[in-house]
């Protein structure tokens, strides 16, 4: 891999370890979950046949895929991730799938000098994660030829992603983050970017022109049934990350705090599952023409 900066070395080791594994065992509610807001942010600003694109923390590869398909064969894609195994997840699948326009790089983004070469680059919430947020954005926009387009989707606040926010209280009545662990954290994590000044200013010093923020509000599935949706909360998210930080120290708890999330969270559970709102901002941006 090319260098990983010093300060996104711990959060390089959570998503190339528990983060990985967590988003395995909860994939069709992580990748599909927000399926339908990528789609809406692919959607609206999809890239064009022919072209050079880049996703940027790819994951799984599910939407370096998708761009695979809509740049079609006369197109590329070059997926970027921090984490092994998803790299090499992705590398596989994509191979399964027979696709010949797609390849994959593992590397940290914020030390990442690419040519200035893609027209579009996309996010679907990779970009979160960066210590240094600003230097990793510049670093996709100097990988952007002039003129060239960025569409992103990043969490909005807790408070319209109710099931994250209601979790997240009921642990916190019992745990701060524990002052030491060995487990690795996720840097800034997943609503470091929900603030519309914040991101729109960080976008704006790393050199991208026409900022915009749309919001995109649509269910997200949380789980198959009630029992799968209080694991899920307690797995994954602001309140998964701090039981995940204390580990074993606090299974005398786990059940009580296990309990009040699922009554907290009962009123999202219908014939077909748990689906809980979600609120999300699909960013755009170019660079200077
Ligand atoms: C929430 S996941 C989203 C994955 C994928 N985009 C999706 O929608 O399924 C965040 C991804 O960002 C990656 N990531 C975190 N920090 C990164 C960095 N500094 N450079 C590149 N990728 C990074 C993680 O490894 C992880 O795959």
């Amino acid at each position: 891999m090319s260098s990983v900066a010093p300060d996104n070395a711990e959060t390089t080791e959570a998503w190339s370890g528990p983060l990985f594994d967590l988003f395995v065992k909860y994939r069709d509610l992580t990748t599909g979950g927000l399926g339908a807001h990528g789609e809406v942010a692919m959607g609206s600003n999809p890239p064009r046949p022919g072209e050079r694109a880049i996703d940027v923390g790819c994951g799984f590869g599910d939407t370096t895929r998708r761009l695979a398909e809509l740049v079609g064969p006369e197109g590329s894609v070059l997926g970027v991730d921090v984490s092994a195994p998803f790299i090499e997840t992705a590398r596989r699948e994509a191979g399964e799938a027979g696709l010949d326009n797609v390849e994959f790089r593992l590397a940290d983004v914020q030390a990442l000098e690419l040519p200035q070469e893609f027209d579009y680059a996309f996010s679907r919430m990779g970009i979160m994660f960066f210590a240094n947020p600003v230097a990793a954005l510049r670093n996709v926009r100097a990988a952007l030829k002039p003129g060239g387009r960025f569409t992103a989707v990043v969490w909005r606040r807790k408070l319209d992603n109710e099931w994250v926010r209601r979790a997240e209280e009921i642990v916190e009545e019992y745990l701060d983050h524990p002052e030491e662990t060995e487990e690795p954290t996720c840097g800034p994590g997943p609503f470091s970017m929900a603030n519309a000044d914040t991101v729109s200013e960080q976008l704006k010093i790393a050199g991208f022109e026409e900022i915009g923020l749309q919001r995109c509000d649509l269910p997200m599935k949380v789980g198959a049934d009630l029992d799968q949706a209080v694991e899920f909360g307690m797995a994954l998210g602001p309140a998964g990350e701090i039981l995940r930080l204390w580990g074993d120290r606090v299974d005398e708890i786990r059940p009580e705090i296990s309990a009040r999330i699922r009554a907290a969270i009962a009123d999202f559970e219908g014939p077909d599952g748990v689906y809980a709102p979600a609120s999300t901002w699909i960013l755009t941006a170019r660079t200077p023409a």
